[in-house]
């Protein structure tokens, strides 16, 4: 049944808002507002109702309260969708949940907000389409078939505003090839992320493959991404096809793309630009079609500073660009993910555990969290096989118990004993370096420290650039910088 509120009784042309909602929904106290800034309203009770008026009265706004009913409103913009209908729906829930969000977003909907207190937001972004005639969703193409959801086993769970942001995000690219670039802290759910997007996406019936770029030599990166030909270097006894062949039509997952060598980097850039690479030691030209997904750790901001990552190739894997924050700067998130995790393990260690105290989890808040959602999880975890009653206290979190204290304090030594061992090195010639310095004694003993320390680091790991790299604790593409710095073949 359709009600229509004052001033017309009908919509006209592409005027006004439609609200669906049920018959006492609190979608209609919008009304007054809206009509207030010039908006003309006009309200359906019934999905099927509503469907009708949209293709008879093209309203420039649909607001859809999606707490009335949640599986008919999915089905309600899906129909929307394949009938080809581009009204933007703004749609409206109690409380944001990341799956929601991902799956309205990808039927279309052109903004999920929460129904609160202050519909500020929403009158807002209503005003801001009703004046702006030419603004329509864009449309994905309908998948053939493949719309019904499996939702597969990946979870993003948290309800801050960043997560909930970063859940329409997945929604709105999941179904498209754009490359994604995910940037955070380590920790913070970027492969995650690349999952969900695979998971969501049109491709999730074909291959999904990862490459950790830190975690292979330089020399062997080339050959797993692009393949080799049989005798094309040492070892290569026979032809292998690399990772973008094996995952064609499928996704990659570019993994810690900082530490990745200029050269292959520009092969990766060629594969964005023209689908096409060699496999090494091969002529053969060969064409791919590989959505690609790429995350780092590092700032790749800083990477292109040092000259260690194309600026080009940034740009081109940026399309869509997602940054998660660190666990620290999102701490509602903090007690959701303990209940999910405690969940995981309790099922799994086969433990009955009713929660978590109030005080731990007050502490567990209050910890700032440098290992970000991994460090919780593995604390959660080790809590879980820890504990002997049916709630987790302080003393369970490794992170909250007196076990940290004595990491902090062996920390604090450490930092001591390299203080102790540099005075001992410095104070005996410090006369001699004020004698020849020229006022840049800083710049100089720190470059002198580096460069001896870099190449101590060197052949301390016969040479071998992944090792030296880990034990110096900076990336591969800062120790190549160095090596050619300071000459150190
Ligand atoms: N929002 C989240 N909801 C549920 N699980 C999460 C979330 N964020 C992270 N996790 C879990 O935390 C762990 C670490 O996440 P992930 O491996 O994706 O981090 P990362 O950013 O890739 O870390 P690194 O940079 O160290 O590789 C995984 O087990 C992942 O499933
Ligand atoms: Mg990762």
């Amino acid at each position: 049944m359709t009600q229509t509120i004052a001033p017309t009784p009908r919509i006209e042309t592409r005027k006004g808002v439609l609200i669906i909602d049920s018959y006492s929904g609190p979608l209609l106290k919008l009304s007054e507002q809206l009509l207030q800034i010039g908006c003309e309203v006009a309200t359906s009770f019934s999905l099927s109702d509503a469907f009708r008026e949209i293709a008879e009265s093209h309203p420039k706004v649909v607001l859809l309260n999606l707490k009335a009913n949640p599986e008919e409103s999915f089905e309600f913009l899906e129909k929307l969708r394949e009938a080809g209908n581009t009204t933007p729906v703004v749609v409206i829930s109690e409380g944001l949940s990341t799956e929601t969000a991902i799956r309205v977003m990808k039927l279309g909907a052109y903004e999920y907000l929460p129904l609160d207190a202050n519909p500020d937001k929403i009158i807002s972004v209503v005003n801001h389409l009703v004046k702006d005639s030419k603004r329509e969703k864009a449309l994905g193409p309908i998948s053939s078939g493949r719309e019904r959801q499996d939702y597969g086993d990946y979870e993003l769970i948290g309800n801050s505003p960043e997560i909930v942001e970063i859940a329409k995000l997945i929604g709105q690219v999941a179904d498209t090839d754009a490359s994604v670039l995910i940037q955070g802290e380590s920790g913070t759910g970027k492969e995650l992320i690349a999952k969900l997007l695979y998971q969501n996406g049109s491709r999730r019936d074909k291959p999904f493959l990862s490459v950790n770029s830190a975690a292979i030599p330089d020399t062997l990166l080339e050959s797993e991404l692009f393949g080799h030909e049989k005798g094309s270097f040492t070892g290569a006894y026979s032809r292998k096809l690399g990772k973008f062949e094996q995952c064609n039509g499928g996704t990659i997952f570019l993994d810690e793309i900082a530490d990745m060598s200029l050269m292959t980097q520009s092969k990766i850039l060629r594969v964005l630009q023209e689908q096409e690479f060699e496999r090494v030691g091969g002529n053969h030209t060969i064409k791919v079609d590989v959505r690609i997904i790429a995350a780092s750790n590092k700032s790749l901001v800083k990477s292109i500073k040092e000259g260690g990552f194309r600026v080009d190739l940034f740009y081109r894997l940026k399309v869509v660009s997602i940054y998660l924050p660190p666990l620290r700067e999102r701490k509602e998130d903090i007690p959701l993910l303990i209940d999910y995790f405690l969940k995981i393990y309790c099922n799994e260690c086969g433990r009955e555990i009713d929660g978590v105290s109030p005080e731990a989890i007050k502490q567990l808040k209050a910890y700032p969290w440098p290992g970000n959602v991994r460090e919780l999880e593995n604390n959660v975890h080790t809590a879980v096989v820890m504990c002997k009653e049916r709630t987790l206290l302080p003393e369970h979190f490794p992170v909250l118990s007196e076990k940290r204290e004595a990491v902090k304090i062996n920390l604090d030594e450490i930092e001591n004993d390299y203080t102790r061992m540099f005075n001992d090195i410095i104070t005996p010639n410090f006369d001699r370096i004020v004698n020849i310095s020229n006022g840049h004694i800083y710049q100089h003993l720190m470059s002198a420290m580096e460069k001896a320390l870099y190449s101590m680091a060197l052949k301390h790991c016969g040479s071998n650039q992944v090792k030296a790299s880990e034990l110096l604790g900076v990336s591969r593409n800062t120790l190549r910088d160095r090596i050619k710095k300071f000459g150190l073949f």
